[in-house]
């Protein structure tokens, strides 16, 4: 398989390709999806074949996978992020916006305050009020074109009804990935407050050469007894549609508690979820992984070198993900202006900046996770669309 293998994704119930119509009124004939965050890729090939086995076997009755699922997050996590994890530490929810509403449920009451560094995945926000918690928002700041956390303001911010705070590492949007002492920064946050630290790192395996994701584990092991720490498969190898996430948690005494709302719920992992999970954390799954790194890498390149020649354009430089994370305040247009260009000019569908919370009022999230022609047709249309900037 070739990452240029041009897939059409069109009435195969895609959110990405078959919604963009209905919700952002980008045609579906010509249109480009440039949101949701899954990428036009197939899945890895022993992947497929292994759920083509399982289908072609044809019983799909109950399994028990549970030594080698969790002997392969292990293995996974050992080889390519240096963590040791304990396989009583792991569980498995329905994806990891599933996982952020299982903890909030366990360790949370309604009311409690919970902290997010925003502009941020949008649906911590969403998950959160629904649940009756209040979404307490630290700003980063944009420290020329990168995000950094500004701790003296938060500590001010804080009333002492907080419980929890959300890192997203590595962050989406922006791709920041979180140095030793910027996560160190983060876990000393969390103690002083006494906060649980939810540690989203679904993002962790799409770095970016030059930069080194550290686990919220290596990087503040004393903290281990208030994290919980997610991880997934699915932004790696594009099986989000599986709906298969890690809730992992170190500590005992939260890991007890974890359980046992999970049997009240009776929750439990599905098996195609599962198989895929355990085929895909593979030496042939690393082999994949840095073939699409180097893929993603040129796109990004390529389209952050073409934004940056329209002038009042600017892509935050991705540390990782493949989420590109776009500033038009420098056109001095207004949100309506640029997002109208880009929808309805430029044909692509986005992620507005609004939906991640403060600060991303001029922004506009661009998934590059594409095909190489994609991205060259994007950029030509932004170039006819912002031409008279030119
Ligand atoms: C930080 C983060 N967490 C979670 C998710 C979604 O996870 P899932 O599909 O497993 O619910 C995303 C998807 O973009 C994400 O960016």
């Amino acid at each position: 398989m070739s990452f240029d293998d041009l897939i059409d994704r069109h009435g195969t119930f895609c959110s990405k390709w078959d919604m963009m119509e209905p919700i952002y009124g980008v045609p579906a004939q010509d249109g480009l999806a440039m949101w949701v965050a899954d990428m036009d890729f197939r899945a890895p090939d022993h992947v497929l074949a292994k759920l083509r086995e399982m289908t072609d076997h044809g019983v799909l009755g109950y399994v028990n996978y549970d030594k080698p699922y969790t002997d392969a997050i292990r293995w996974w996590m050992r080889n390519r992020h240096d963590w040791d994890v304990a396989p009583e530490a792991i569980f498995t929810t329905t994806g990891l916006v599933n996982g952020v509403g299982m903890c909030l449920d366990t360790f949370t009451q309604p009311g409690d305050g919970i902290v997010l560094f925003t502009p941020v995945y949008h649906a911590f926000a969403k998950v959160i009020r629904n649940a009756g918690r209040q979404v307490v928002e630290c700003q980063m700041v944009n420290t020329d074109g990168r995000y950094e956390m500004d701790f003296a303001a938060y500590d001010a911010q804080m009333t002492g009804n907080e419980r929890m705070v959300i890192l997203c590492s590595p962050h989406n949007p922006g791709g920041r990935v979180w140095t030793r002492e910027e996560l160190r920064a983060v876990a000393d946050f969390a103690k002083r407050h006494d906060l649980l630290l939810l540690s989203d790192e679904i993002h962790h395996d799409l770095v970016y050469p030059g930069h080194t994701h550290i686990p919220m584990p290596n990087a503040a092991p004393d903290i281990v007894d208030r994290l919980l720490m997610l991880t997934a498969p699915s932004k790696t190898f594009n099986i989000a549609g599986l709906h298969t996430g890690q809730v992992i948690i170190p500590d005992p005494e939260l890991r007890g508690r974890f359980a046992k709302r999970m049997a009240a719920l009776s929750l439990a992992p599905n098996s195609t979820g599962q198989m895929a999970t355990l085929t895909a954390y593979s030496p042939e799954g690393a082999e994949w992984v840095d073939g699409l790194l180097a893929y993603l890498d040129e796109n990004r390149r390529l389209f952050d070198s073409a934004i940056a020649a329209i002038p009042g354009l600017r892509s935050m430089p991705l540390e990782a993900t493949y989420l590109a994370w776009v500033d038009f305040s420098g056109t001095g247009m207004d949100r309506a202006e640029f997002t109208e260009r880009v929808e309805q000019q430029a044909k692509i569908a986005v992620n507005h900046g609004t939906s991640f919370g403060t600060g991303g009022e001029s922004f506009l999230r661009f998934n590059l996770g594409t095909q190489r022609a994609r991205i060259e047709e994007a950029i030509d249309r932004l170039n006819q669309a912002f031409g008279d900037l030119q």
